[in-house]
């Protein structure tokens, strides 16, 4: 059978790889086999390629990232995602496509056009069982990301991210997410998350 697939969404500094590393233990201790991953992949060439393009200091137009994020991702799909689920385990994944959508959404590309590629290119999506959109107000995300990182550009990033929020929770509605509010105890979203995902397993 089929394993499941589950995808953790969310702005920057919402809690999303917290929740999805909380995930991957609780169902491992439940005996479950679970593939947690992330977009930009860690260990594959084409994350590398993107965390170059994200720290350089020269800014690319938006069509430029697609491009890359899109690479990573039909990588990790084809040789990760995939593979996994044929061998009937849990993926767990930290950002997937809706990111594209959403980021590069809000840097200026026409989120028809971001599908549109795929089409162009014959790959077809994965598609998620569960997509959690770990939802906060950029004010409390960036709060935390200035606790952890040196944030110089407050004010753009915080139009920039409310624009990437705006997107997400568009989107939630479109496709049917299960918005999370993350601004609460890391438990208690935990444990909200854990019994939706269990309801999924027992299917
Ligand atoms: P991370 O901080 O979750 O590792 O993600 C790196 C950054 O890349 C984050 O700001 C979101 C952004 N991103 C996109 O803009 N498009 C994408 O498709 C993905 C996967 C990430």
């Amino acid at each position: 059978m089929r394993g499941r697939f589950i995808v953790f969404e969310g702005i920057d500094g919402c809690g999303k790889t917290t929740q999805a590393l909380l995930l991957a233990t609780r169902l491992r201790e439940d005996g479950y086999r679970v593939l947690f991953t992330e977009e930009p992949t860690r260990d594959l060439v084409t994350g590398n390629l993107v965390k170059l393009l994200l720290k350089s200091k020269e800014t690319p137009p938006p069509e430029s990232y697609l491009l890359l994020f899109l690479a990573d991702r039909i990588h990790h799909m084809k040789n990760r995602i995939g593979p996994a689920l044929e061998r009937g385990e849990v993926v767990i994944s930290d950002r997937y496509h809706y990111s594209s959508l959403a980021y590069q959404g809000a840097q200026g590309v026409e989120m028809g056009r971001i599908d549109g590629v795929l089409e162009v290119l014959g790959v077809e999506l994965i598609e998620p069982d569960v997509v959690f959109l770990v939802d906060v107000p950029v004010e409390v995300a960036l709060e935390r990301m200035a606790k952890v990182r040196n944030t110089t550009e407050v004010y753009e990033k915080r139009e920039f991210l409310e624009k990437v929020r705006e997107n997400y929770l568009r989107l939630a509605e479109k496709l049917g997410f299960v918005v999370v509010n993350g601004d609460r105890d890391v438990e208690e979203i935990h444990g909200e998350i854990y019994e939706k995902v269990k309801e999924l397993l027992s299917r």
